[in-house]
């Protein structure tokens, strides 16, 4: 089997010494608390990427904008992102190694994704699945998708972009936001000359886990998720209402463990595969109870979840070092993103004209003036 791109990250293969690093952005629009589906699908990636790449953490929430202009939801971001970052640095992501930003604050956002929209098709955009999932999510008919949610990923383009990065880890949903991405990084440099790197999607090499209602992934909306921030107690009741193997009525019958959430989660959480694999035969041979079974599992999630409860604790306290972390990161982000607008208007030639009518205005003031 060809070995993942994480599993030769693992291995130490992909080193960058001698070399500068590579670049890697990525993040998340500030919705609320993330849960164990997340931490399964990218934060524990994250934390693992920025040891050997400078990592770029956006906090997309002018994308939130797409679909919700409105300010009292604007207002509400506000805690969204301080509990999403709370996340983030709860789980190990560490601001000495990573750039953590908020987008809507960094300019150069707004100056590249309008350079942006001009080099791409509206034709392509159109036909993006992602755009009509969005419409649908948002309750909005195709007469009342706005543009500003055709251009989802022409924004972000201009976020992938903005540090010229290489490295772009995502779930499949966004894989073809990276094409995109590609496709204009490639147009600028067949217009303007060789500027962007082409940067590559890096999938997660573990399945999505599953909601706790066994019927997609986790997901907040589909209300099945287990939070980063849920105390013993509320894992204990979600996990006692989890979804088993709904063919087996009685504790003496044997069960299905393929395809069972509660095993699931024993597979990506339990440290203890001994009883793990126990637990699965015993299950098979209709010899365990589904209390016993969910019993172990409370216990090896709060287990996993108690460090990260610490830390989400130690930050929740002070939250002026969680502003203090995203306005370190934006200021990065400013000085960067101000680097390369200032290098694409130029190789653009928009600055050229600019220049010069300001030079010829200027020597025209001052000879008046005299
Ligand atoms: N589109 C991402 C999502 O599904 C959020 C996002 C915005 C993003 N800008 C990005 C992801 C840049 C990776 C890179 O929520």
């Amino acid at each position: 089997m060809a070995e993942s791109f994480y599993q030769l990250l693992e291995l130490g293969t992909i080193m960058s010494e001698n070399q500068p690093k590579k670049r890697i952005l990525t993040g998340d629009r500030p919705t609320g608390l993330l849960h164990l589906g997340h931490y399964v699908g990218s934060l524990k990636n994250r934390v693992k990427l920025q040891e050997k790449f400078d990592c770029y953490f956006i906090i997309a929430d002018l994308h939130v904008l797409t679909t919700k202009p409105e300010k009292e939801s604007i207002l509400k971001l506000r805690e969204n992102i301080s509990q999403m970052v709370i996340d983030y640095l709860a789980c190990g992501i560490d601001p000495q190694k990573s750039v953590i930003y908020l987008q809507s604050a960094v300019p150069a956002v707004y100056q590249m994704n309008l350079i942006f929209q001009m080099l791409i098709s509206l034709n392509r955009l159109t036909g993006l699945p992602s755009l009509k999932e969005m419409a649908r999510n948002a309750h909005m008919s195709s007469e009342s998708i706005p543009y500003g949610l055709v251009g989802y990923p022409v924004l972000q383009s201009a976020d992938i972009l903005m540090p010229r990065a290489h490295l772009v880890p995502v779930g499949k949903d966004n894989e073809a936001h990276i094409e995109l991405t590609r496709d204009i990084a490639r147009r600028f440099n067949m217009y303007y000359g060789e500027f962007f790197p082409l940067p590559e999607c890096l999938l997660s090499d573990v399945p999505t886990l599953i909601g706790t209602d066994g019927q997609g992934k986790m997901s907040k909306s589909a209300n099945n998720a287990i939070f980063l921030a849920d105390d013993a107690k509320t894992v204990e009741k979600k996990v006692k209402g989890m979804y088993t193997d709904p063919n087996r009525i009685r504790a003496d019958m044997p069960g299905k463990v393929e395809g069972n959430p509660v095993f699931a989660y024993h597979d990506v959480f339990n440290t203890d595969k001994a009883e793990v694999e126990d637990l699965k035969s015993r299950y098979r041979e209709g010899k365990v109870g589904d209390v016993e079974v969910k019993e172990k599992l409370t216990r090896a999630l709060n287990h996993f979840l108690d460090p990260i409860r610490e830390k989400r604790k130690y930050y929740e306290q002070e939250k002026g070092l969680v502003d203090q972390v995203i306005y370190e990161g934006t200021q990065k982000m400013i000085e960067i993103s101000n680097e390369t607008v200032k290098e694409m208007l130029s190789l653009m030639g928009l600055s050229g004209t600019w220049k010069k009518i300001a030079k010829n205005a200027k020597e025209r003031m001052e000879k008046q003036q005299k």
